[in-house]
């Protein structure tokens, strides 16, 4: 066993092993094979958690920014040394190819790279005067014990993310992974507390996502909640956190349309829908989820789909050449199923793909459905797996006015050569992120977060160190 993989939570700098009968059995998606447990902690635990968070919280905002960012580096370049363990780790927990999670591990570690040097960034002002005897001025300060609730697709990035960005504002948070992917989560505790990040400062916890998640929103002390997950979970914490007026980072479901228009380079427009479609089977928020193609080049580009896909590899994520791996679970494998039944019962073809995998199975085929109706569940909601599902247009009005049609607002991907049309989908469409001849929209710098009902908040960029600050104006009579 790899050593990376630790069975273990990290509460005030201590490491709590699991207790009889209390412990969450962890698989490979690609096998079922049991990977190991973790501790099945719950609401005493989490409260334990957000006290050692409150009592570090005055030492640790009172570092100057220089001496956090300093540990941020050497958390950052422990992550670079234990590239090749954590991608192992990620692989057995998630399913994704080793070298989607390198991929993977390199995004997450650059997020504590730039947030290491965001913390030097957190600039107050002044503000001129009405008044010649008054200095006006605002300083920045960190909210404090944050809450954060992260994902199975993206076990690494999700937690760097959220976590850089609230150790360069000065923050202490408590964590609860996914149960699915615990162990990179805690193998980056481990490295963090290699760097010499103060005991009390990140804490981890493993159990029940609604014990948790409950005392974590409703409890005084914590100050922030930043969740990525879906929109049913955003909505349901962000109720629970009203009574504390907590505040709250919410990355939510998406929709994504892929609109390929009548002037677009057809293998730019592929490359594109690959490489957002396939990163980790499909499960991304920002996985293209509509695509939209324009009529007068609607065939000859499912033709070159159909090609592209058949020669992917899948497989164990282990093995050499695979390029997709397992879904998480059966419950993601029967969802598939279902939303492609759906689609094919609304008039939707199958060109591709649409087996049923052997019983136990998590892989599912990637999968080609054309002419996908309005009312088809696929187009209604997330996907959220290796399902491409395609439909026409006949003009550039109609195609914005559908792809607006939804009340999530993620992401968006326009293909075109025009600027005219650039111009109009990226300023017309409700997202928060648009990619041009681009099916790859995530970095560091770059200000992460929807429109609508996909959340609230930016993560990443300079936005992302501000999710962490509150602001304070100071009036002072000279
Ligand atoms: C997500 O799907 O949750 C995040 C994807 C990304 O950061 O690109």
């Amino acid at each position: 066993m790899s050593p990376l993989i630790i069975q273990k939570n990290y509460i005030n700098g201590e490491w709590t092993a699991p207790r009889d009968n209390a412990t969450i059995t962890v698989y490979n998606p690609a096998n079922n094979d049991i990977l190991g447990i973790i501790p099945d902690l719950g609401a005493e635990e989490t409260e334990s958690a957000i006290l050692a968070a409150h009592r570090a919280q005055d030492d640790w905002a009172a570092l100057t920014a220089y001496e956090r960012g300093g540990m941020l580096r050497k958390w950052y370049e422990l992550m670079v040394r234990h590239r090749e363990e954590l991608a192992l780790v990620m692989t057995l927990e998630n399913g994704k190819p080793l070298a989607e999670s390198r991929g993977e591990l390199d995004y997450a570690s650059s997020f504590i790279d730039w947030f290491a040097e965001e913390a030097k960034r957190s600039y107050g002002r002044q503000i001129p005067s009405a008044q010649k005897n008054r200095t006006l001025q605002t300083i920045k300060q960190p909210v404090g014990v944050c809450g954060i609730i992260t994902p199975w697709n993206f076990p690494a990035a999700m937690i760097t993310r959220k976590i850089a960005a609230a150790f360069a504002a000065g923050c202490t948070v408590v964590v609860k992974p996914d149960h699915r992917t615990p162990y990179s989560a805690i193998a980056l505790v481990k490295l963090a507390e290699e760097a010499g990040i103060p005991k009390g400062v990140f804490n981890l916890i493993t159990g029940d996502a609604a014990t948790i998640g409950g005392v974590l929103t409703q409890h005084d002390l914590v100050k922030k909640i930043s969740f990525t997950g879906s929109t049913p979970v955003g909505r349901l914490l962000m109720a629970q956190g009203a009574s504390t007026l907590k505040r709250m980072s919410l990355e939510l479901g998406g929709n994504a349309p892929f609109i390929v228009c009548e002037d677009a380079d057809l293998t730019v427009a592929l490359d594109a829908l690959m490489a957002g479609k396939i990163r980790n089977a499909g499960q991304a928020c920002v996985a293209p989820n509509r695509i939209f193609v324009h009529e007068k080049i609607y065939d000859e580009f499912v033709e070159a789909l159909t090609l592209r896909v058949r020669a992917l590899k899948m497989g164990d994520g282990r093995e050499d050449g695979v390029q997709l791996g397992p879904l998480i679970d059966q419950k993601a494998v029967e969802k598939m199923e279902h939303l492609v039944t759906d689609a094919v019962n609304k008039g939707a073809h199958l060109v591709l793909g649409g087996e049923s995998p052997g019983q136990g199975s998590n892989f599912y085929p990637v999968t080609i459905l054309s002419d996908v109706s309005q009312e088809a569940e696929c187009e209604q909601g997330e996907i959220f797996g290796p399902v491409f599902a395609l439909s026409s247009f006949s003009d550039d009005a109609e195609c914005l006015a559908r792809s607006n049609a939804s009340e999530v607002g993620l992401a968006a991907y326009v293909m075109t050569q025009s600027l005219r049309r650039m111009d109009f989908y990226t300023r017309g469409i409700e997202c928060g992120m648009v990619g041009v001849n681009s099916g790859v929209i995530s970095f560091a710098a770059a200000p992460f977060g929807g429109y609508k009902q996909s959340g609230l908040h930016r993560e990443g960029g300079e936005e992302g160190l501000d999710a962490y600050l509150q602001t304070k104006y100071i009036a002072v009579q000279n």
